[in-house]
């Protein structure tokens, strides 16, 4: 006889459930993305419950993010000014360079990991620098290397570039080693899709590309062996961890992922995917925090060691260490 009920046997009681529950996800998995600037906090529209921190309010932040149990942040800048060559990327007195210090005043006990990327400080608003109409690899690596290092002479424990430039973490790693920095690791964006889930992020750090798409750098999201092959030459490189961005349309390449590398895989749940389910949950369709566990759920199963969210603050009471 075909055995007909045997799945359901280890449904009926909660505490077989959850010995049986393949999946956990805790507070020890998730990094916090922060947005810091000069001047006061505001709110960021496009993303509701988030904010610009200003500076002086950062030690506050850091000690709020801490007491929830978070450990680690994701730091992005949001400069006043940008220029043609993204000097204040790699300024040591930088909005991020000055963040870094202040919350390292406040607290020892946060990973700092900061965005590097010229983005959001260069006048054409793309990730490295553009000659000729084109983003110019070579020139961008130097500059990219150049903001890291000054990231970590700032405080910073890991470095996370986002620019998808062939070859950056190589000379990253060489300048980090260069300098004693050996032990910082890189946690390298390395399946990053052109998506159009980034659309709050970019309306929270004002960098939206002046001219072009980012298309020419970014992945096409019809692909997916284009992602092993990003994940394998970064890891070859030397990045540490290796990152699938964004993440809830790109479960398959978290999977993928996953099954094809041995160093731990990070998923970006991005800020498109954070407004929407804030913004539907806020007109009733369904009910917040349990929407936010099955996501974060979800892409621990589909392979993700640590998730970067912007709803850490909030499922931070409910999860364990
Ligand atoms: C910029 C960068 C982006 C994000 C992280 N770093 C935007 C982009 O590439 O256009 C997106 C993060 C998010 O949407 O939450 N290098
Ligand atoms: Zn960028």
């Amino acid at each position: 006889m075909f055995p007909r009920n045997r799945p359901r046997r280890l449904r009926y009681n909660p505490i077989i459930r959850e010995l049986a529950a393949e999946t956990a996800l805790s507070k020890n998995d998730l990094i916090y993305p922060i947005f810091v600037k000069e001047g006061r906090t505001e709110p960021i529209d496009s993303m509701p419950g988030q904010v610009r921190y200003g500076l002086d309010d950062l030690p506050r932040a850091a000690e709020e993010i801490v007491d929830a149990g978070i450990r680690s942040v994701l730091v992005f800048g949001v400069p006043s000014k940008c220029s043609h060559d993204a000097a204040g990327a790699y300024d040591r007195d930088g909005v991020v360079q000055q963040a870094l210090r202040r919350i390292r005043d406040a607290t020892d006990e946060l990973l700092l990991i900061t965005d590097v990327c010229l983005c959001q400080y260069i006048d054409n608003g793309h990730c490295g620098i553009v000659s000729k109409g084109r983003v110019d690899n070579d020139r961008s690596l130097p500059i990219l290397s150049r903001v890291a290092l000054s990231h970590v002479e700032a405080g910073a424990d890991a470095v996370a570039p986002s620019d998808m430039m062939d070859g950056r973490v190589k000379l990253m790693r060489d300048a980090l080693d260069g300098e004693g920095y050996e032990h910082i690791p890189i946690i390298s964006y390395s399946a990053k899709y052109a998506s159009a889930y980034y659309g709050p992020f970019r309306d929270a750090c004002l960098s939206a590309p002046k001219e072009g798409d980012r298309k020419s750098y970014q992945m096409d999201y019809r692909n997916s062996n284009e992602a092993i092959k990003e994940v394998l030459s970064d890891i070859e490189e030397g990045a540490d961890i290796v990152m699938v961005k964004p993440a809830l349309c790109y479960m398959d390449i978290i999977r993928r992922v996953k099954d094809a590398v041995n160093v731990p895989v990070m998923a970006y749940n991005v800020s498109g995917e954070y407004a929407m389910i804030k913004m539907a949950a806020a007109q009733g369709c369904f009910n917040e925090r349990e929407i936010v566990m099955e996501t974060l759920m979800s892409m621990k199963r589909a392979g993700a060691d640590m998730i970067a969210t912007y709803f850490a603050l909030d499922v931070a009471g409910e999860l364990g260490g």
